[in-house]
């Protein structure tokens, strides 16, 4: 836990940036969602690909990270942070919040929708180690899961193919093959995404659980809150123009600007994200891409 005082953002201004991070590149399937419904404002990502992912780390690895990017992206001037992974919601959110002066909007797996939506009252949930075995997950689960049966799915090495920008390969099929046989077993009709990565490989799991089984997420619910705080805290960017987004990476991996190009579906200005961790071979290394 960290104990020191609170930090206040400098006083933020409705023409800020908001700022944006996940484990790694999963959490731009919701910065995609935030730019549809917001689209004048300017948009931070950070992409904490070294350490994607966090889904087998201590909550105190992650809260250390979440900590890490939240400093980069409050002295880049966020006047938000989004964070947009369930993993580090479950792990950092509250400490973040004691820490930190500005708003600050988490995520967590659709639960309730899905319990909502399901009509045999069978809800497969197919997401990280950490958030299922948060007590963040056990509350969603006591508050929304109890007139539905519900099927519980880690995914290991899901993220990391998605890291790759392997989103349609054959050994991501198989991976998702074997998660969802058991959802599929128990006759789930109803199958939450949650993780910010998994929207990414939406295509494949449609494709395994088949057009019967609604696949729910959160990150249009996630946009529509960033909206609502911005309107309550007069935030909200003016203006009818498009708003810049630029993406940070921490990854040496050659490609990691191409797969967050490919994942955003337009082009992307990617920079390294320096955290101090890193030494500056990964940097030469990285600034020749
Ligand atoms: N994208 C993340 C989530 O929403 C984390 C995945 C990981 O790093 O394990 O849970």
């Amino acid at each position: 836990m960290n104990l020191s005082k609170p930090i206040a953002s400098k006083k933020a201004t409705a023409s800020d940036p908001i700022g944006v991070f996940d484990s790694g590149v999963g959490g731009i399937s919701v910065l995609k969602h935030i730019q549809d419904l917001l689209p004048n404002e300017r948009l931070l990502y950070v992409a904490d690909s070294r350490y994607a992912p966090y889904g087998n780390k201590t909550p105190a690895e992650i809260q250390a990270r979440c900590f890490a990017i939240a400093d980069f992206l409050i002295a880049q001037g966020a006047k938000v942070l989004v964070v947009a992974c369930n993993t580090a919601t479950a792990a950092a959110i509250d400490a973040l919040r004691e820490h930190y002066a500005l708003p600050i909007i988490g995520m967590e797996p659709a639960v309730k929708s899905a319990a909502e939506a399901s009509k045999n009252g069978v809800v497969g949930i197919l997401a990280t180690v950490g958030t299922l075995q948060s007590a963040q997950f056990a509350a969603l689960l006591e508050s929304y899961g109890r007139n539905v049966e519900v099927v519980t799915q880690a995914c290991p090495g899901l993220v990391e193919c998605i890291e790759r920008g392997e989103v349609d390969s054959p050994a991501t099929r198989a991976l998702i093959e074997g998660f969802c046989a058991p959802l599929l077993a128990h006759g789930a009709d109803t199958v939450v995404l949650g993780c910010t990565h998994y929207p990414f490989v939406r295509d494949l799991i449609r494709e395994v659980v088949g057009n019967q089984v609604s696949l729910v997420d959160t990150g249009a619910a996630v946009a529509k809150q960033v909206k609502n705080r911005l309107i309550e805290t007069n935030l909200l960017a003016a203006g009818t123009g498009v708003g810049a987004v630029r993406f940070w990476t921490n990854s040496a991996a050659l490609n990691a600007p191409a797969v967050i190009a490919s994942l955003w579906g337009q082009s992307a200005k990617v920079d390294f994200f320096a955290d101090g961790v890193l030494n500056t071979t990964d940097q030469d290394f990285y600034a020749g891409v």
